[in-house]
């Protein structure tokens, strides 16, 4: 697969999560500093992905590596239940060190890509209101504003924060 070229030069692997990237994922998520974490629901520990992985059969996993370490983690929850046949949520996860280069854009094009391959005909997620930038990203990437879920999240600053409810439909 070739690699990504980000805005600031370095190139970066996206592919397929293996299983043999599990350490790597969670160091991953164990070196992410406050500010990558500032509109998540951490903590991100050993245990929450290996409950994630546990249900592999349901997820579509995207990771970017440089330099022999994950980067970049995003992933589709596809909805196991036979109403909800082709649809899924969506989340993604930078390393501090490539945010606004370009990485997310090129994960998330790709996540689509082989999302839509995969049959799949609807994409959600939930994002911060004040995540401006990973609006922005979500937008860009033809998702819309579907909803608002008023004051549903408490911000480290003990405010509570808007959340949006965002979909994308895949042809
Ligand atoms: C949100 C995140 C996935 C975005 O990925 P990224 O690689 O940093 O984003 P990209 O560089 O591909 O694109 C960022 C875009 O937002 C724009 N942007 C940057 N800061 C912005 C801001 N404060 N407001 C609006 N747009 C902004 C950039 O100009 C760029 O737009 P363009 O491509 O149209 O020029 C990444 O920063 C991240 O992992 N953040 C921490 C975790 C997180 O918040 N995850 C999402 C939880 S729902």
């Amino acid at each position: 697969m070739p690699k990504v070229k980000l805005k600031d030069g370095r190139a970066v692997l996206v592919r397929r999560f293996e299983m043999g990237d599990k350490e790597s994922l969670v160091d991953m998520y164990a070196s992410l500093s406050d500010e990558a974490l500032r509109w998540a629901m951490p903590p991100y520990t050993r245990e929450i992905i290996e409950r994630w992985l546990s249900n592999i059969q349901n997820l579509i996993v995207l990771v970017a590596v440089y330099d022999g370490k994950i980067v970049g983690h995003a992933q589709i929850l596809k909805y196991a239940h036979a109403r909800r046949k082709g649809t899924g949520d969506l989340i993604i996860y930078l390393h501090q060190d490539f945010h606004n280069v370009g990485l997310g854009t090129a994960m998330l094009r790709k996540l689509v890509e082989v999302a839509a391959a995969e049959g799949m005909h609807r994409l959600g997620l939930h994002v911060i209101a004040d995540s401006e930038r990973a609006v922005h990203l979500y937008e860009k990437l033809g998702f819309q504003k579907e909803g608002i879920m008023q004051a549903s999240y408490l911000g480290e600053d003990g405010k509570y924060r808007d959340e949006v409810v965002m979909g994308l439909l895949l042809p």
